[in-house]
């Protein structure tokens, strides 16, 4: 069983990268693969269709190095985060090099596959975009799209940069007001870890065990 996790998270041991981490780790396989997108150059589709043959890319970058690791694996994760809530560009950019492998043949079709977001608007936020909801449907799309089985996916709240810039609080435009309202503090809001919160853990572990079962057919 060969289990494949790509963060699309450019930060450092990112909320993004440990949670992908943790759930590969929970699937128990004997071969699993993280790769951090920024690791990698990786240019979005050029919508020429020159992969309809050969499915492969013609641009000469890591995308089909990526696309052969994915091709290669039995499940696919996908994590990624919401800059301005949408699907971030590393990991979108990855889903389109995904394309060769769709031609006529369906490569992915019937792999398992799960994703992973992290955002820093709260679901309860109904004033602003559904971030979470937003990235997590993009995975769905790339993995209903090519017939994969998507095992399922897990939402976890990220930090805004705010968090980290060192403002004195005073910031017309800080992040952390605009979602947490005005009198939002860092000290009051404080910095997010999913690693603080045991229901989130356990619910990282049995996507990991879920995706593992429905390798090996369960
Ligand atoms: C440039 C930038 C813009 C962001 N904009 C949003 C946003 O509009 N909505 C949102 O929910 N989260 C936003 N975030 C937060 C991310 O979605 C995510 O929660 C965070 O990057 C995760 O970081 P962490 O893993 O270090 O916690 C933004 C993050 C960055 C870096």
């Amino acid at each position: 069983m060969k289990i494949l996790g790509v963060s699309g998270s450019p930060i450092p041991d990112s909320n993004t990268d440990r949670a992908l981490k943790r759930v590969l780790q929970a699937t128990g396989a004997a071969k699993t693969e993280f790769i951090k997108l920024s690791d990698h150059t990786i240019a979005p589709c050029m919508a020429c269709l020159k992969c309809i043959e050969t499915n492969r890319c013609i641009i000469n970058d890591d995308g089909n190095k990526l696309a052969e690791k994915a091709y290669k694996a039995d499940a696919l994760i996908i994590a990624g985060f919401t800059p301005y809530s949408s699907i971030d560009s590393r990991t979108k950019t990855f889903i389109e090099r995904l394309y060769p492998l769709r031609h006529r043949h369906g490569l992915m079709q019937g792999k398992v596959g799960a994703g992973i977001i992290t955002c820093a608007i709260p679901p309860e936020n109904t004033e602003l975009p559904p971030a979470c909801d937003n990235g997590m449907q993009a995975i769905q799309n790339y993995m209903l799209e090519e017939g994969m089985d998507f095992v399922g996916g897990i939402t976890l709240r990220g930090n805004v940069p705010c968090v980290r810039c060192g403002d004195n609080g005073q910031c017309p435009m800080s992040g952390l007001k605009m979602i947490h309202g005005p009198g939002a503090t860092i000290a009051e809001i404080g910095i997010a870890n999913f690693a603080d919160d045991p229901a989130k853990l356990q619910e990282l572990d049995e996507l990991g065990q879920n995706i593992a079962k429905r390798v090996m057919g369960g």
